[in-house]
């Protein structure tokens, strides 16, 4: 039996935000629907010079640096993503280019809306454990700008963003045994974008109930897996990743889940479980949510970023369960048993310094943004130089014969 996982994690967030107050006032809904109905309270812009290629590349070169792995080490790159830029091209082969990682690297992409990652890093995990070469190392990225409709329901659930991550043997931050993985399927219409569509086709109610009716699905797979009934399933966690597409999601994940493992308590008991449960082992993973909106396929990661940054190495050898949902749908629940000595990887995340030091814009700089195509982008090499972020290293400069450019 080989230990096979996570070793390392990185994330990169775009240097601008929007306040949801700003917002708010601007659309005539009062704050407090966003801040404390759906659970979000800034929402990160991407600027017209980054795109999810180079939030890709600046991820997984964070990555890079702070494990100390050189490009050649890297036999697998996979990209999940719902924010490609080419019918063919996969985003997988611009950023192999950017990092200057050697030719023997397997690199592709993969959709299945916000789950399309997690399916990159099960196969990537499965053959970390199956492959003979014990050094294989993969990075798997999740990169995704979240776009909805000016003014529709999903625009304050807005955000951008990506997560990478070592898979190799032997890993130092997380194991993960993926025959327990629970895994629901299902052909669905809940959020989706058809070719020719610059943003997302949404029924949102109904996406709910899809989220919630894989989240059951899911666990209950694992749960027989595991060889456990639902009831012993809070036992064996110590904290849960749901995935976010706002704040709020959360809340309504956990009381669906202890209203199913827990129906014969009577309500009273069920409601304090649910409180102690939610505070304990679900809000230290809200951070990012809370502070950058949805990020699509990355958004569990920087889950599990949160968490990390909000417990520091309280999480050491702890049980933490991950639900990954991706509209459409399809869902996979699975555990991440984390390592000790996990400190310095904690630290080398510069997640809050990365939050810290984002420009704030204004309601106006936000929609004239987001009204450019990128065949409009304008490059500002003065703007980028003042306003990149910390672990910006890559930058979209526009068009030259239908290729993209970057430096
Ligand atoms: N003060 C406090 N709370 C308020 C309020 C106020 N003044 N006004 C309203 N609220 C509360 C409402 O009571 C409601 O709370 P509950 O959900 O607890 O009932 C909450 O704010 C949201 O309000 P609405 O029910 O009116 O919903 P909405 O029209 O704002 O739409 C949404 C919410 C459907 C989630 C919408 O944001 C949306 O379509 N989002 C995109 C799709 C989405 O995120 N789906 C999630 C599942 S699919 C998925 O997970 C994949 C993915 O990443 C997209």
């Amino acid at each position: 039996m080989f230990d096979v996982g996570v070793s390392d994690i990185a994330i990169y967030i775009p240097p601008y935000y929007l306040p949801h107050e700003e917002l708010a006032k601007a659309r005539g809904i009062p704050k407090e629907k966003f801040h404390i109905g759906l659970g979000n309270y800034k929402m990160a812009i991407i600027p017209n010079w980054e795109d999810a290629i180079t939030m890709a590349a600046n991820a997984a070169s964070h990555l890079l640096e702070k494990t100390g792995t050189e490009p050649d080490e890297i036999r697998e790159l996979v990209v999940g993503t719902e924010s490609s830029v080419d019918h063919s091209k996969p985003i997988a082969s611009f950023v192999h280019g950017l990092l200057k990682i050697g030719p023997r690297c397997r690199s592709y992409d993969i959709k299945h809306a916000c789950y399309g990652g997690s399916a990159g890093l099960v196969s990537c995990i499965d053959r970390a454990y199956r492959i003979t070469d014990s050094t294989y190392k993969a990075i798997v990225i999740m990169t995704d700008i979240c776009r909805y409709d000016f003014g529709s329901p999903g625009e304050p659930t807005q955000g951008a963003g990506a997560v990478a991550l070592l898979v190799r043997r032997n890993p130092c931050l997380f194991s993960m045994d993926t025959s327990l993985n629970g895994i629901f399927t299902k052909h669905v219409f809940d959020f989706w974008r058809p070719i020719g569509h610059d943003l997302p086709i949404v029924d949102g109610e109904y996406s709910i109930e899809c989220y919630l009716m894989a989240l059951e699905g899911a666990i209950s797979h694992f749960c027989y897996n595991l060889g456990i009934k639902w009831e012993k399933l809070l036992g064996n966690l110590d904290y849960i990743i749901y995935h976010l597409p706002f704040g709020k999601m959360a809340t309504k994940a956990h009381r669906h889940l202890i209203e199913i493992a827990y129906k014969d308590l009577d309500s009273e008991s069920r409601e304090a479980l649910y409180t102690e449960t939610y505070y304990k082992k679900v809000a230290p993973g809200l951070l990012g949510v809370k502070e950058v909106g949805n990020i699509y396929t990355g958004s569990v990661y920087m889950g599990l970023v949160s968490l990390l940054e909000t417990e520091g190495d309280k999480v050491e050898g702890k049980n933490v369960g991950i639900f990954s949902y991706g509209s459409g749908c399809g869902a996979e629940f699975f555990l991440c048993h984390m390592k000790s000595g996990i400190d310095k990887i904690i630290r080398g995340l510069r997640f809050k310094e990365q939050l810290d030091g984002r420009k704030k814009i204004t309601f106006e700089q936000y929609t004239q943004i987001y009204s450019r195509s990128c065949e409009e982008v304008d490059y500002y090499p003065e703007e980028v130089q003042i306003f990149k972020g910390p672990l910006t290293r890559f930058v979209f400069t526009g068009f030259k014969d239908h290729k993209r450019q970057y430096v």
